[in-house]
């Protein structure tokens, strides 16, 4: 395609807190590659969405990331798009409980490979790419790694090893690429059925009262790419849920 714009790559970016992302760094004149696993519809919508505001400016491309050759196909596609990366925004996860007792090993490759593994090799594939535009990283943690969520021990593993990631090549790939993650707290519901009464117990346990909103994380994203001297942090957007320590909350 070819022409000088940066260009972003937003994992898991269909919908949800990845479209806001994507729409953010749009709005903010990059080209956006919206990655999806199973949601194609809404990728192309959204793409068609954007390049109607902008034309051949937003393209969608679709890998697992728990597979290790589509992760790396992936990262050949994204830079043949428009021949170079700047931003990797690591948002794709799945997340659901896996209460220990029935704990399988196909849990673990998905919440695994997900959350930690996509992110370490889609940074290994697209490290001299990123190095060549200075471009830096923005990897989606979790308020919870430093306060377990019940029955939720292989989503959290799989964060603290994002959060690790993080600061490890925060140090590695310096001083060519910044490193950084965003530990949201209540942003969105899951999309699974949850009691109002469910709900509203969670956010009796912000201190600001109320969920954040997808704006609060792509406005985050934005402040981390823009901030030449921070890099390996990891910042809670949180509403303050991080300063109570209980671990049911
Ligand atoms: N929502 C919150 O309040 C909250 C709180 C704490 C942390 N976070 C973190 O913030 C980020 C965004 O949250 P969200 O709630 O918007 O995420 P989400 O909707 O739960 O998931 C985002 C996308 O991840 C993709 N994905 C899942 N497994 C994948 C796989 N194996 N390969 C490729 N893609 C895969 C899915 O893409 P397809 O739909 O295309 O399959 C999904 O749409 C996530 O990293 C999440 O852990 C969110």
């Amino acid at each position: 395609m070819g022409n000088s714009a940066p260009v972003a790559l937003i994992t898991g970016a269909a919908k949800r807190i990845g479209a806001q992302i994507a729409k953010k760094l749009h709005a903010e004149g990059f080209n956006v590659i919206i990655h999806y696993n199973r949601s194609m519809h809404k990728a192309n919508v959204l793409v068609d969405q954007l390049n109607v505001t902008r034309s051949n400016s937003a393209t969608s491309l679709s890998a697992d990331l728990c597979n290790l050759s589509m992760i790396d196909s992936l990262a050949e596609q994204a830079l043949a798009s428009w021949g170079h990366v700047d931003v990797l925004v690591n948002n794709a996860s799945s997340f659901y409980p896996t209460p220990i007792g029935g704990i399988t090993d196909s849990d673990w490759s998905s919440l695994v490979g997900s959350n930690v593994k996509g992110p370490l090799f889609l940074t290994q594939a697209l490290a001299p790419a990123l190095k060549a535009r200075s471009g830096s990283i923005v990897n989606m943690v979790d308020m919870h790694i430093d306060r377990p969520l019940p029955s939720h021990s292989v989503y959290l593993i799989a964060k603290n090893g994002l959060a690790s990631l993080t600061r490890s090549l925060a140090t590695e790939l310096a001083p060519n690429i910044r490193v950084n993650g965003i530990g949201p707290g209540a942003i969105l519901w899951p999309e699974r059925d949850m009691e109002e009464e469910e709900k509203q117990k969670l956010i009796d346990t912000i201190p600001l009262g109320t969920l954040g909103s997808p704006e609060d994380i792509a406005d985050t994203v934005w402040f981390l790419i823009n901030a030449p001297y921070i890099t390996g942090q990891i910042l809670y957007v949180d509403g303050g849920r991080s300063l109570y320590t209980s671990a049911s909350a």
